[in-house]
């Protein structure tokens, strides 16, 4: 499974990809927003930081308008996936994108239906927003699965890209599930880490070693 940092945070994702734990990263209007930068800018600085796919969102709202804009933004780096929404003028954007050769992230996805609609438009990534479905009561789990399912079903190349993970519990089920990426926020990734059991081993053996009074170096 690959592990894609969901934020435009260039130290934090800079930290990761050095040890080998961002294969792509994702961004979106809010996290542009919490950047403070600009975003082209910023997103040219992300490119050159990870080999893979970095996500740059499209905001224009109408088709023709996303294809000019997703043209700009695939033109900054070799690794720029386009990112669209989930609405009829987004798959249009995406299946003319795709044509041309750019990857294209059809995000905002909360149905199966979604899924295999954006599939067929030729869209390389679809983003299911877990948390926001479990934020009304829903299981965003259970969408990832039964996406799955469909895909595998018939054979769809799109990739399932978990997108809104605000869990490491989220992160260990998408891998159960078969998500191809999870995208998750750095401290998310760097939890994945822990285990208060780790910590309390840890202690012990650091105090049975002082005992020794022993040293490596
Ligand atoms: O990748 C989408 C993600 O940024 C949304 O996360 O936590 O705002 O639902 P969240």
């Amino acid at each position: 499974m690959k592990f894609f940092v969901d934020t435009a945070d260039v130290d934090a994702i800079r930290e990761l990809a050095d040890l080998g734990m961002a294969d792509g990263v994702t961004t979106n209007p809010s996290l542009i927003l919490k950047s403070g930068r600009d975003i082209l800018e910023v997103t040219r600085e992300i490119a050159g930081l990870v080999d893979g796919p970095v996500s740059a969102e499209v905001v224009a709202l109408d088709a023709d308008a996303m294809i000019a804009e997703g043209r700009k933004l695939a033109a900054i780096a070799d690794n720029i996936a386009v990112k669209v929404p989930l609405t009829w003028a987004g798959l249009k954007a995406c299946r003319v994108l795709s044509a041309e050769g750019h990857m294209v992230n059809v995000t905002l996805c909360f149905s199966v239906n979604q899924a295999l609609i954006a599939a067929k438009a030729g869209a390389t990534f679809i983003s299911p927003f877990i948390g926001r479905l479990d934020d009304i009561n829903l299981d965003g789990m259970e969408l990832i699965g039964e996406i799955r399912q469909v895909y595998d079903n018939y054979g769809f190349g799109t990739e399932i890209l978990a997108a809104s993970i605000r869990t490491v519990n989220h992160v260990a089920q998408c891998a159960l599930v078969g998500a191809d990426v999870i995208t998750a926020p750095p401290a998310i990734i760097k939890a994945l880490a822990t285990h208060p059991l780790t910590d309390k081993g840890l202690e012990v053996f650091m105090a049975d070693w002082a005992k020794t009074g022993q040293k490596i170096l």
